[in-house]
């Protein structure tokens, strides 16, 4: 029997610090492994190849679908998992360092998730642990994990992520699902358009790097025209905690909606993706029509992150 180069990929001991680090065919592989995941994420099927491994869960800022969907992961691979959800709770209030309570961590299990409001906290939590680190959110700056699961959301909707006409809508310049998303969709050549309100335009350096991967994308505040023929609609919201000034936040508040009416004259297989929370810039109306996948993208992060921790940390279905 042939063997092809994903079969023989091994990713155990990897950090995932940032979606660049990882080559396309590593993410093809993990995307593809995740499809296999299915069946085990919802429960259908059951497996124990995580069976006395340990996941620390550490979240210094708040999370529902990451952290959540990563304690599911591990569950549904007969994995343990320890963290918390509430930094005032832990040593930190007592002045321990971040590196130390890495050292913990890594002590203590197998693998580590971390989300931190200070960008590079997850890198530097790299270095103190033996145990791969994966970055669950660091500010503004990476979430590998989601932007893994974004992909496999279009894989999984679209059938390819190439040639895909995808608009990137709302907060781009401190959005970090966008900056990753932008760049690796760029890997695979899909079409890039980015629409914002005119203070919270896509970085300078995110669109250079979808230059230098061959993709020119094309900025614009006309929403309805960039949607027309668009396949997906990638809309985030404006996250007013990465706001250093709050006068910023107010003048762009409210700037764009998601509802039925603008949806009039879509395609009518426009996806409309959101890696949530949500505030209001998608109507609850929207939820019902059938471009809507975002909380069938939300549950792909179990899938997505189980093929990754079995990946990491051994074991495979
Ligand atoms: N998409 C995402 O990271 O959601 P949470 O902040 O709820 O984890």
């Amino acid at each position: 029997m042939l063997i092809t180069s994903s079969e023989i990929m091994n990713l155990k001991g990897r950090d995932i610090i940032s979606i660049r680090e990882l080559s396309k065919e590593e993410i093809n592989f993990i995307l593809d492994y995740a499809k296999k995941m299915i069946p085990y994420a919802t429960g259908e099927k059951s497996t124990d190849i995580l069976k006395g491994k340990i996941l620390s869960c550490l979240f210094f800022e708040p999370s529902t679908r990451t952290r959540l969907s990563f304690e599911t992961a591990m569950h549904r691979l007969a994995g343990r998992v320890i963290g918390f959800a509430d930094p005032t709770m832990t040593s930190q209030k007592k002045g321990e360092t971040l590196a130390d309570t890495i050292r913990m961590a890594d002590g203590y299990s197998d693998a580590i998730v971390i989300r931190h409001p200070l960008e590079g906290a997850a890198r530097l939590a790299a270095e103190f642990a033996d145990a791969p680190v994966i970055n669950a959110g660091d500010g503004a700056g990476r979430h590998p994990t989601q932007c893994l699961l974004d992909l496999f959301t279009i894989k999984m909707e679209k059938n390819r992520i190439e040639d895909q006409k995808v608009v990137l809508l709302g907060d781009l310049k401190y959005g970090r699902t966008v900056h990753s998303l932008a760049y690796a969709l760029a890997l695979y050549g899909a079409e890039l358009i980015f629409v914002s309100p005119k203070t919270l335009g896509m970085p300078k350096e995110v669109i250079r790097e979808c230059k230098k991967l061959g993709v020119e994308p094309i900025s614009t505040s006309n929403l309805e025209k960039a949607i027309r023929d668009a396949d997906v609609l990638y809309v985030t919201r404006i996250q007013k905690e990465r706001f250093p000034d709050p006068e910023e936040y107010n003048r762009v508040v409210g700037a764009y909606q998601i509802n039925r009416k603008i949806l009039e004259h879509v395609k009518e297989d426009l996806i409309i993706m959101h890696p949530l929370p949500r505030v209001t810039e998608i109507d609850p109306e929207v939820d019902s029509t059938s471009h809507a996948i975002y909380f069938k993208q939300a549950f792909n992060g179990v899938p997505v992150r189980m093929a990754l921790l079995s990946l990491l940390v051994g074991g495979r279905i």
